[in-house]
């Protein structure tokens, strides 16, 4: 049976009350913390930064997975490690030399990322893709929590898997904006390994139970 991995939205949290919300994901079954750190530049909002990402590592007893949407993240990638992430995802748009950043990050004892904006092609992380732990496939454009899912993300998803599958990685597929059970069965069929969900976790009237939905529901 396939162990999809469910990884909630830090970013849809109440942080009002951080902590509960973080307590609560500890309680769930979800496997990870997805944290969204974005700057203002790569993507037009910002959310937070380290002394955020600090509180929720000293909480969390799952993987904290950072999702940076930031532009020059080789500059801080010893700062994440330092806060204590344990996946590290660089957007591919904002990297130049992608291969040293990767290694970079892996140096750090990290596993590392990639991000893919909806308009990236798949197909450009077939030279690298032996030296990524994680694609991050965005299914709505950056910047936001609550937006609707891009339907192009399946035939990606496939496509993606065939280039892990070719190469022999173990990379794992993780799909991040507007996950729900609406898209989690046909996305997980498709290929992915790992599902981020932000509103549809916290916006729900009992976020646990709907973790737990997911999880079920993906467990195929
Ligand atoms: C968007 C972020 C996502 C976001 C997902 O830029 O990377 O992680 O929090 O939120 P939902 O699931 O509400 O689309
Ligand atoms: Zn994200």
């Amino acid at each position: 049976m396939k162990n999809t991995l469910i990884a909630p939205s830090v970013l849809s949290a109440d942080f009002g009350n951080l902590q509960r919300d973080i307590e609560m994901i500890n309680n769930s079954e979800a496997d990870w913390f997805h944290v969204d750190i974005m700057d203002g530049v790569f993507v037009p909002n910002i959310s937070f930064g380290m002394p955020v990402l600090e509180a929720i590592s000293r909480h969390a007893k799952k993987t904290v997975d950072v999702h940076l949407m930031i532009v020059n993240p080789d500059q801080y990638i010893k700062t994440f490690a330092q806060l204590g992430a344990n996946n590290l995802t660089v957007h591919y748009e904002a990297c130049t030399h992608l291969h040293r950043t990767l290694q970079a990050i892996r140096a750090e004892g990290m596993k590392a990322g990639v991000a893919l904006n909806p308009h990236t092609n798949v197909a450009l992380l077939e030279d690298i893709i032996n030296d990524i732990d994680l694609v991050c496939m965005m299914s709505v454009n950056p910047g936001f929590g609550g937006q609707s899912f891009i339907e192009r993300t399946y035939s990606k998803v496939k496509q993606l898997k065939e280039i892990i599958t070719r190469n022999g990685a173990s990379t794992l597929i993780e799909i991040d904006g507007g996950v729900s059970d609406k898209n989690a069965v046909q996305l997980v069929q498709a290929g992915a390994d790992v599902l981020v969900a932000g509103n549809y976790v916290f916006r729900a009237e009992n976020p646990v139970e709907t973790i737990s939905g997911l999880k079920k529901l993906t467990s195929l």
